[in-house]
């Protein structure tokens, strides 16, 4: 007999080069441990409706244990023949049980097994992610804590523009490293949808109770159109998508601290055991860990357009393109993975050099736009005071100084209370100034660390 599941049909054996192009066992193998439970959790409802009896059922969920046992040893042998990993299972399933083995496949098609299975890795990967996630915000929080007093400048446009506290700018990427929690939280959502059951395109006349398999798969609720569930990708692309997103927000981080590294920055120091060295040049020390994470976004971001162009043209229902989804997938978590167990360790280790950073500190006006404030606090108009500010900034380019080395007459001839506008120059100064909701001021990010040290405890 055929050793494929379908060899009824067939009278020849399949060319070779049609299963070396057909296979995804290559790919899909490491599916094995939630293939395994949702064929446990099939067996036991075929049991339940009377389709297996109860030790048919049995025998198949201990069987199937001792399959992925010798999976996870590295006991069973792969062949490109046997196309993909649900096939190997159930082949091996066969092997030992006969018969019995024949039957597990009852009211199923790999259709709705290979989306079951790829939900159950899905929602493990989420999991996964929180972990990581939580990891670097947590990483990122102690740096903030310890560089609590810092004053760092801020930019726009890469050119100087305000002073910040430091806390200020490590929370801001504990911000969105929370949106990304959040957006994976809600993906989940449609992730958690039971598929199995759809069988091929069109369900089964067989009499399966598919709220069975929700339970013991813990699925939140049912798909309800199984024409749908034999061609939704659309979690998949999803999940990719906060994939993406995750590797953006950290590959803007890695470009930042890659500047901040240079002797034209010199703002912090990264752990040598996160960098490596130059086979020439004996003084080097590179970022090379940030610029992979910076680079290897690329990859990420491949993978969710290589996956819409995939679905774009396809019609109801399983279309065999869809096989393709899971190089992308697996390709895509295992790199924001990765870049986020090295993320955590490096921020945590990474130290600023405060010293080379105060010691520019007053370069590029970072007080001027408090000056404009100050002058508009004493009744001067936004745009008279902006001009003015303008102005003044142009003079202290000409004469080579900062704000504050003005003479009292430039400020007199704006306002009356010159001491209440001089009062905010200076850049430690300036940061003191701020007051609003959500800004830099010092009291809002002690408030800031305070929230976040509760929730990330
Ligand atoms: N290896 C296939 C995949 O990953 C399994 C589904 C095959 N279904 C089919 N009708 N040929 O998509």
């Amino acid at each position: 007999m055929s050793q494929k599941t379908w060899g009824g049909r067939f009278s020849g054996e399949t060319d070779r080069r049609v299963e070396r192009f057909t296979e995804s066992i290559s790919i899909d193998q490491r599916l094995f441990r939630h293939d395994i439970r949702a064929s446990q959790a099939h067996a036991r409802m075929l049991a339940a409706v009377g389709l297996l009896t109860a030790s048919e059922a049995e025998s198949i969920v201990t069987t199937l244990t001792e399959i992925g046992q010798r999976i996870e040893k590295g006991e069973m042998a792969f062949r490109i023949e046997l196309e993909d990993i649900h096939t190997h299972i159930e082949r091996s399933l066969i092997e030992t049980l006969g018969d019995v083995g024949r039957k597990l496949h009852t009211a199923r098609s790999r259709n709705d097994q290979v989306i079951t299975d790829v939900k159950l890795w899905v929602r493990d990967a989420i999991d996964e992610l929180d972990r990581l996630l939580l990891g670097v915000q947590r990483a990122y929080l102690e740096l903030a804590i310890a560089e609590k007093d810092t004053i760092l400048p801020g930019y726009t446009h890469l050119q100087r523009a305000q002073p910040v506290l430091a806390p200020h700018v490590f929370l801001a990427f504990v911000e969105k490293f929370q949106r990304d929690r959040e957006r994976l939280q809600d993906t989940r959502k449609r992730v958690n949808i039971l598929p199995l059951g759809a069988a091929a395109l069109a369900g089964t006349t067989l009499p399966i109770n598919r709220e069975l398999v929700r339970e013991q798969l813990d699925f939140a609720s049912i798909a309800m159109n199984s024409l749908d569930v034999s061609s939704d990708r659309d979690f998949l692309i999803e999940f990719v998508f906060d994939l993406s997103l995750i590797a953006v927000h950290l590959s803007g981080w890695a470009e930042e601290w890659i500047l901040w590294t240079t002797t034209e920055f010199q703002f912090i120091e990264l752990p040598d055991a996160f960098c490596t060295g130059s086979s020439i040049m004996p003084h080097k020390k590179n970022p090379d860990v940030l610029e992979l994470i910076r680079g290897k976004t690329g990859g990420v971001i491949a993978a969710l357009q290589q996956l819409l162009i995939l679905v774009k043209g396809l019609p109801l229902a399983y279309n065999r393109d869809l096989q393709e989804d899971k190089a992308a997938l697996f390709s895509a978590f295992d790199t924001v993975a990765a870049s986020l167990e090295l993320a955590a360790p490096l921020i945590q280790q990474s130290k600023l050099r405060r010293e080379s950073i105060e010691s520019r500190l007053e370069d590029g006006f970072l007080d001027a736009t408090t000056l404009m404030e100050a002058l508009i606090l004493q009744g001067v108009p936004m745009r008279s005071a902006h001009e003015a500010v303008g102005n003044l900034v142009r003079l202290c380019e000409q004469r080579r100084c900062r704000l504050m080395d003005l003479p009292d007459s430039e400020y007199a001839s704006l306002v009356e209370n010159v001491s209440a506008v001089r009062s905010v120059l200076g850049v430690k100064a300036a940061l003191n100034a701020f007051r609003s909701v959500g800004s830099t001021a010092p009291v809002q990010v002690e408030s800031q660390l305070e929230r976040w040290s509760k929730q990330l405890a």
